[in-house]
C-alpha cells in the first residue's frame, strides 16, 4: 500500500517573529544538507522508536544510541555510556564526531545538559531545552507559575513546604475531592497522588512534605482535582517562535483494563485521538501553544526541542495538566509511525533554532501500540525471562524498551515495560488488530498486557458515525 501524506493543518509560523535564515553566515547548501552523526541518549521504548525513525534518514551519517536496549542495535550502535555522564558524553562526542544529540529522557535534560555543552569547542547540536526550560518538567510549582504568568488554562493551585502545612490543610478543606496532590520534583512517575477522603489527604500532605518522595517532594503541589479525557500534544519548537506540532496521541497510564489499579510508565497509545479535532486543536494551538513557545522566548528560556503537552478536554475546553521537555513513552511508538516527513533535518533546524517554514507531512493513517510488561509490573518484577515470538508478530514494528541481547543472541527480559507493539491501520481497529496480533504472538514468562487499549476511542468514534 502507498503512503499518503497531507500536509499537517497546524503549521503556522508565528508571524510577529523575524523568520531566520536557515544557513549560517558563510554556510553553503552542501554543508547545510551533509549528513550527521547522531547521538541519541536513552533507553526506552521511546528512544527506539525515535532511532528507527531517524535511521530512516538520508541525512544519516550515523546513529550511535547511549545506552539503548535489546532493539536499538538494529538502527545504530549501542554505546555503554550513562546520559548522565555528561563528561564521558563530551569524550565520545569529540572522539566520534557527533554532530547532534538527541536527549530522549527527561533526566539529563534537568541535569543541565544543554547548559554543560554551550561554550564548549566543538560542541554538537543540542535536541533539548536548557536547564531553565527543564524546569517546566523538573518542577512542578515553577510549570503552574509559568502558567498563571502567561494566563495558560490549568487547575487552580497553591504551593506548600514543611513551613508552611497547616496552610496547606486549609487550603485542603477549601477544596472539593477527590485531592491531587503532586510532588514538586522529579518522582520517576510516581509523584503524585489523588485522594479521596480529606483526613488521608492531609496525612500524605504531611508524609509528602517529610520526604516520602526524597527532595522531590520538599515542595508540594495542591491542586483542583479535573475531570475529563486526556490526550497528549507534543511540539518541536526552535526556540525562536518556531514551532511544529506533531500527532496527537493518547496513552493508557493503569496497569488495569477500564482504568484501573496503580500508574505505570505507561501501557498502549493511540493517535489520532478522536475528540482533538480541528476545533479542539485550535484552541490547544491559541490558548497553549502560542503562550508556552512565545512565553519562553520572551522570559529568555532556551529552549529548542520537545515539549509534552499532557492535557485534559474539561467541556470541550482544554487544560494543562502537566508539561513534560521530551516525548512520551508510549506515545513516541505510535507519533513516530505518522510522522511522514523526515524528522531528521527538522531535529536539526529545531536544534539550530530555525524551523523556518520546513514542512511536516503527516501520515493519515491510525496507529496504535499495546506495550507487553513483566508480570508483577509497576511493583516488583523478575528479569531475564527468555522472550521468543518476535517473527510471528505480522506486519507489527516491534519497538523494545526493557529487552536485553545476551552475548549467545538471546532476547531476554531487562525492565518491566519489555515491547511496544506497534502498527498502522486504514481505522483503529485495523491498527489494533495488528498491535494485539503482535502482543499475542510475543511469549515469555510473566508477560502481561492491556487488551482493552483504544476501546474508549473506539466508543467515541462509533458515537460520532
Ligand atoms: P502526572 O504525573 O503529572 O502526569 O500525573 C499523573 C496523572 O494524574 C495524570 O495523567 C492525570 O491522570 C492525573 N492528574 C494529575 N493532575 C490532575 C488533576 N489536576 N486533575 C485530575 N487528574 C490529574
Ligand atoms: N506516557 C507519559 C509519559 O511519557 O510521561
Amino acid at each position: 500500500m502507498s503512503i499518503q501524506t497531507t500536509l499537517n493543518p497546524y503549521i503556522y509560523p508565528v508571524s510577529s517573529q523575524p523568520e531566520k535564515s536557515p544557513f549560517n553566515a558563510g554556510e553553503t547548501l552542501q554543508e547545510k544538507t551533509s549528513p550527521l552523526t547522531v547521538l541519541l541518549l536513552g533507553s526506552g521504548g521511546r528512544e527506539c522508536a525515535l532511532a528507527w525513525k531517524i535511521a530512516q534518514s538520508p541525512a544519516l551519517k550515523h546513529l550511535y544510541i547511549a545506552p539503548g536496549n535489546g532493539g536499538t542495535g538494529a538502527y545504530g550502535q549501542n554505546v555503554d555510556l550513562s546520559p548522565l555522564d555528561f563528561d564521558a558524553i563530551a569524550r565520545f562526542v569529540s572522539e566520534h564526531g557527533v554532530d547532534m544529540i538527541v536527549v530522549g529522557n527527561e533526566d539529563p535534560l534537568v541535569a543541565g545538559i544543554y547548559d554543560y555543552f554551550q561554550g564548549r569547542e566543538g560542541a554538537p547540536l543540542i535536541v533539548g531545552p536548557s536547564k531553565a526550560g527543564a524546569a517546566l518538567e523538573g518542577s512542578k510549582d515553577f510549570a503552574k507559575q509559568f502558567m498563571v504568568r502567561h494566563n495558560i488554562p490549568t487547575a487552580r493551585y497553591r504551593s506548600f513546604t514543611a513551613e508552611t502545612v497547616a496552610e496547606g490543610e486549609k487550603f485542603l478543606e477549601e477544596l472539593r475531592p477527590p485531592y491531587v496532590l503532586k510532588a514538586d520534583g522529579l518522582a520517576a512517575g510516581k509523584g503524585v497522588l489523588i485522594i479521596d477522603n480529606l483526613d488521608e489527604a492531609k496525612a500524605s500532605l504531611r508524609e509528602m512534605l517529610s520526604g516520602m518522595f526524597g527532595k522531590s517532594s520538599a515542595t508540594v503541589v495542591i491542586e483542583e482535582f479535573l475531570k475529563g479525557i486526556e490526550c497528549s500534544v507534543f511540539v518541536l519548537t526552535d526556540g525562536n517562535g518556531g514551532y511544529r506540532i506533531l500527532p496527537v496521541a493518547k496513552d493508557y497510564k493503569r496497569i488495569g483494563e477500564g482504568d484501573t489499579g496503580p500508574n505505570t510508565g505507561g501501557m498502549g497509545a493511540v493517535s489520532p485521538v478522536a475528540f482533538a479535532d480541528d476545533v479542539f486543536m485550535k484552541k490547544v494551538e491559541e490558548r497553549i501553544i502560542l503562550p508556552t513557545v512565545n512565553g519562553l522566548k520572551a522570559e529568555g528560556i532556551t529552549y529548542r526541542g520537545f515539549i509534552f503537552l499532557g492535557l485534559i478536554e474539561v467541556g470541550g475546553e482544554p487544560m494543562v495538566i502537566e508539561y513534560n521537555v521530551r516525548m512520551g513513552d508510549p506515545e513516541t511508538e505510535v507519533v513516530m509511525l505518522r510522522i511522514a516527513s523526515d524528522l531528521l533535518p527538522l531535529l536539526r533546524a529545531a536544534a539550530e533554532g530555525c524551523l523556518g517554514d520546513m514542512p511536516l507531512a503527516i501520515d493519515p493513517r491510525y496507529a496504535t501500540t499495546v506495550m507487553v510488561v513483566s508480570g508483577g509490573y509497576p511493583g516488583s518484577y523478575p528479569k531475564g525471562k527468555v522472550i521468543t515470538g518476535t517473527d510471528e508478530c505480522g506486519d507489527a514494528i516491534l519497538f523494545h524498551a526493557g529487552t536485553k541481547l545476551n552475548p549467545d543472541g538471546t532476547l531476554v527480559t531487562s525492565g518491566g515495560r519489555v515491547i511496544a507493539c506497534s502498527s498502522y491501520g486504514n481505522d483503529i481497529d485495523e491498527a489494533l488488530a495488528g498491535s494485539f496480533k503482535a502482543a499475542n504472538a510475543l511469549e515469555y514468562d510473566g508477560k502481561y498486557f492491556r487488551r482493552d487499549i483504544g476501546a474508549d476511542l473506539k466508543a467515541i468514534l462509533n458515537l460520532k458515525s
